[in-house]
């Protein structure tokens, strides 16, 4: 496809940008039809659907990458399948099988090709899959009707600055309930978050961060995206909680933290009061990528980890060997890469 779109690549935001063509699948009578690519990115939808009224519909978030010699890559889309499937199971809606998940990724990046950044520029191509309850209803109860779309769009950095450090504060509100539906990417998830995030971005801060909910003294999530920390003697740490999204770049650092750079690696409990264990600390996720963590407020007071402006060294290893994979400048574990030829 020779198609030239007219972006001005390395100044995008996190920006919703209309591209050509998105996938949409039909479940009824406990199928999921063939799906196709469509044009218009509108849906029409009843007015009883129980996505408008009683949240049910969840989504997913993954990227595609140009690599340096002009291929584009997907980075662990059978993840994203996963988690959209166990959100799928806690709302009650029906899971979408793998291969038909990947496949509508796929078919998605490949006809909006043009819009894919090219290597270099720090841009993405973010997709962001979803299921949605569609159909005429009325009572709390799941739909007679699905709907699973993905669409795309370009994105720069989702944090102000890329892998510059940005400031958060500690919310007073919860994200998620203790057995509730934190670990599940749904919607009201979001909603709820969207007071805190604006009360933090008034004050200064980057966003919210969240406690744990049952007894509010140690990290869950740094607003859309997890928490990691680096100790004074090497390890990487993060909260380990049953009311978090596992975050799949969280899941991947793990790894890269362990097996490229040779930390020891911990899932456990983060206190917020006792942050100065911590040498560096980031926000991780697929929009966030890595966001160097200056510094965190708590209680009225701002606790600094390496610096406010500049990258600790290994939150920048972790960085240049994450982005190096998923881009193709550094080998990836087996089975992390999915081209889209
Ligand atoms: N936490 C929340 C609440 C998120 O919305 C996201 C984004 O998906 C993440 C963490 C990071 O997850 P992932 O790395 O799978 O994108
Ligand atoms: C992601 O990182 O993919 C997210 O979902 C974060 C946010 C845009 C909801």
């Amino acid at each position: 496809m020779n198609k030239i779109v007219n972006i001005d690549w390395s100044n995008l935001g996190f920006t919703y940008t209309r591209t050509d063509l998105r996938y949409v699948s039909i479940w009824n009578d406990g199928n999921w039809d063939d799906g196709k690519l469509v044009e218009d990115n509108t849906i029409t939808i009843s007015e009883g659907s129980t996505a408008l009224h009683y949240g049910q519909q969840c989504f997913e978030g993954l990227k595609a990458y140009r690599t340096k010699d002009g291929r584009i890559q997907l980075f662990r889309p059978d993840q994203n399948s996963k988690r959209l499937n166990n959100s799928c199971r806690r709302l009650l809606m029906p899971e979408v099988p793998e291969e038909k998940f990947i496949e509508a990724c796929l078919q998605v990046v490949k006809a909006n090709e043009a819009f894919v950044p090219p290597y270099g520029t720090g841009a993405t191509l973010y997709l962001r899959p979803y299921v949605i309850g569609i159909g005429d209803n009325l009572g709390v109860k799941p739909a007679p009707q699905y709907l699973f779309g993905v669409f795309c769009s370009p994105v720069g950095a989702y944090f102000k600055g890329g892998l510059a450090p940005v400031n958060f504060t500690v919310s007073d509100y919860d994200r998620a309930a203790p057995s509730g539906t934190g670990a599940a990417k749904v919607g009201g998830n979001y909603a709820g978050s969207l007071l805190p995030h604006e009360q933090a971005t008034k004050r200064g801060f980057a966003d919210a961060i969240y406690l744990d909910p049952a007894t509010h003294v140690k990290i869950e999530e740094v607003g859309a995206a997890n928490f990691f920390g680096i100790t004074k003697d090497d390890k990487f740490i993060t909260p380990k909680s049953d009311s978090i999204l596992p975050s799949i770049t969280k899941y991947s650092l793990m790894h890269v933290a362990k097996e490229y750079l040779g930390l020891e690696v911990i899932e456990g409990d983060v206190f917020i009061d006792k942050l100065d264990i911590f040498k560096e600390a980031g926000a991780c996720g697929t929009a966030a990528v890595i966001s160097p963590i200056g510094g965190i407020e708590y209680k009225g007071k701002l606790h600094v980890f390496h610096s406010e402006t500049e990258v600790g060294p290994i939150t920048r290893k972790l960085y240049d060997t994450l982005c190096g994979i998923q881009f193709g400048d550094v080998e990836a574990p087996e089975g992390w890469i999915v081209e889209a030829k």
